[in-house]
């Protein structure tokens, strides 16, 4: 049976896994996953807060100062102190975290902010807790007050359901291993995926997130629409007629509101039925990336009839 210092040593080590696997996921040059953010809120709040340091308050630390270890001054009142300010910054990342889960991807700087501050002083507070705060305690308790801290902390648990430790050390595992998903695409060779655009049968233009031209496709073959790179690294506003740009800016004002995901047009242009559509690039988390615009030559899809098979060549 492990002692009391060991169950809450262990809720730290735990703890700490929560912090790098949740670290790595901040730090990927993509928003980490709502879900794992969820998991992570649930975590903080349901264990650490509601779990952890209560079986600390409200069973070690009142025992420890009858035991003449003072409240006031000294590595409990530090303790209490700091575990006051977690819970601020724990309702900072509920805040901004629930936000984040509910499709504000604005929340994910103050989120990342707040969890920084927050893991900071969790881990100098465990180092102090496991080194300092537990050695003192174990020199002023008897065999009883540790059987009683053990009751004190299997109430606490008890009281949020059964097995929550259980419950709770799983969730961290499985945040710990989650393994980080890749696109495919992160592994092709930039030349090869230029080709790879430059072979597509539509025209690609990418206009970023402050609106600025960043990318055409096809910019040695014959194009629908000719461009030059001098557009690069110019406001959209500026690459459309007078008569339209009202038009386009309010496409991608609805599109940065999330209010659409497409807008389309057809034109017949030198002989062409030219189809033209935008779509938003959104981040794994619906972050607006930019505005993606789509130019193809549909004269010959219009006029397909019957069926051509692949056999049908052989
Ligand atoms: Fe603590
Ligand atoms: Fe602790």
């Amino acid at each position: 049976m492990k002692r009391w210092y060991e169950l809450l040593m262990d809720d730290h080590t735990m703890t700490e896994k929560v912090f790098a696997a949740m670290e790595k996921a901040f730090e990927s040059p993509t928003a980490p996953d709502r879900e794992t953010v969820s998991s992570m809120l649930d975590y903080i709040v349901g264990y650490v807060e509601a779990c952890h340091n209560r079986k600390e308050e409200e069973h070690l630390f009142p025992l420890i100062e009858e035991r003449g270890i003072p409240s006031q001054g000294g590595p409990l009142a530090v303790m209490l102190a700091e575990h006051e300010q977690q819970r601020d910054l724990v309702a900072a990342i509920k805040s901004h975290g629930e936000a984040f889960v509910g499709g504000d991807a604005t929340a994910l700087d103050a989120l990342k902010a707040t969890f920084d501050q927050y893991q900071t002083l969790c881990k100098d507070h465990y180092w102090k807790e496991n080194d300092i705060l537990y050695p003192m305690a174990i020199k002023v308790m008897s065999d009883e007050d540790e059987a009683a801290v053990i009751r004190g902390i299997e109430a606490v648990e008890a009281s949020l359901g059964e097995d929550v430790r259980k419950r709770y050390y799983d969730l961290a595992e499985n945040l710990a291993s989650a393994k980080e998903v890749k696109d495919l695409s992160v592994d092709v060779d930039r030349d090869l995926m230029a080709a790879i655009l430059n072979t597509l049968p539509v025209e690609l233009s990418f206009v970023d997130a402050d609106d600025t031209v960043q990318y055409f496709s096809h910019e040695d073959h014959d194009k629908i629409f000719p461009r030059s790179r001098s557009v690069v690294g110019m406001k959209v506003h500026n690459c459309h007629p007078p008569k339209s740009v009202h038009k386009v800016e309010a496409i991608l004002s609805d599109f940065k509101a999330g209010k659409r995901d497409s807008a389309e047009f057809w034109i017949d242009f030198r002989g062409m039925k030219v189809y033209i559509r935008y779509f938003p690039v959104r981040d794994k988390a619906g972050r607006y990336l930019g505005c993606l615009e789509v130019t193809q030559d549909v004269t010959a899809i219009q006029q397909l009839k019957g069926e051509h098979r692949l056999l049908d060549d052989a």
